[in-house]
């Protein structure tokens, strides 16, 4: 017999709520998973993984790779895991034939705010739009450093994307200096304050964070440790609630930097951590479709009773 009593109904931002007592409500994207053996039923959250492709492989390498992962993950449940994947601009009308939103949503990396005008080399949401995308990235700390990229100009793209319904994905991160002198949390904060000033409360389920510490991606990225990652995001949670009160836990916040088939199962246990944005170890599609089936295994395991 089921212990718990638990209903379900549509939420105030189009999700279906499930919840095992009015003392604890779930918002979001939860789903129920019935464990017989231990007669109970656990409320279990979505996770999201994705990867952002950088200037990696060339048309045909991504639809390829598209057509191996959407095979691969096939048999996972997309209310389970959300699948999302980041091209390069010139692979982006190939891969949207590639693949079903429904199976991998597609995003840009990168996006002018204006819809046209004389802005050379530059592509507008209404291209991106054109093409399919479902979400635009905003801030990878590749634009923010490499190429200078103001936090100003990252909310400028967060607005532009969500005024062109798509999702916006902001990526938040502190430097090692800044870790350094002790100003993760005044970094973090700044970015995503600025990153979302002026986005209401209606747009909550279009928005989504990555946090990803500059001096753990790459090949000389260190990976932050499960419990600093952590730390970090209940941080980076508890402002989100400041800025757009309790609905504010419908935003997943993935961690990336350095994310591994080594590290990728405690990171995603974690409480806080609601998904994994991960860089060269998605690059095969065999390899990134392993670590999300072993990361979703890890996240059951470690869910509260
Ligand atoms: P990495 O990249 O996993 O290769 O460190 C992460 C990222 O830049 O998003």
């Amino acid at each position: 017999m089921i212990k718990c009593a638990v209903s379900t109904r549509k939420g105030r931002f189009g999700q279906a709520l499930i919840w095992g007592s009015p003392k604890f409500p779930v918002y979001g994207k939860s789903y129920l998973n019935l464990d017989k053996r231990k007669d109970r039923v656990v409320i279990v959250k979505k996770l999201y993984f994705g990867s952002n492709l950088k200037m990696y492989k060339t048309v045909q390498e991504t639809t390829e790779y598209l057509k191996h992962l959407a095979e691969q993950t096939k048999d996972i449940s997309r209310e389970e895991a959300e699948l999302f994947i980041i091209p390069s601009y010139t692979a982006l009308a190939d891969a949207r034939k590639t693949v079903d939103p429904a199976q991998i949503k597609l995003g840009a990396q990168n996006m002018f705010w204006e819809e046209q005008g004389q802005f050379t080399g530059e592509i507008s949401p209404i291209m991106l739009k054109e093409l399919g995308m479902d979400l635009v990235m905003a801030g990878h700390s590749e634009r923010r450093h490499v190429f200078g990229e103001l936090d100003t100009e990252e909310n400028k793209k967060v607005k532009s994307a969500l005024a062109h319904n798509m999702k916006a994905l902001l990526c938040i991160g502190e430097t090692g200096e800044e870790k350094d002198y002790g100003l993760s949390p005044e970094v973090l904060r700044t970015q995503l304050k600025i990153g979302f000033h002026g986005i209401s409360q209606g747009q909550i389920p279009n928005l989504w964070v990555a946090y990803e510490p500059v001096w753990s991606i790459g090949v000389n990225g260190t990976p932050a440790s499960a419990d600093y990652a952590e730390e970090m995001h209940k941080l980076i949670k508890q402002t989100l609630k400041e800025l757009f009160g309790k609905p504010s836990k419908e935003i997943p916040v993935l961690y990336g930097g350095s994310v591994n088939p080594q590290n990728a199962e405690q990171l995603i246990a974690m409480p806080s951590i609601d998904g994994l944005f991960v860089g060269r170890a998605a690059w095969e599609a065999d390899k990134f479709a392993q670590l999300i089936r072993r990361a979703i295994k890890a996240r059951k395991a470690n869910q509260p009773a």
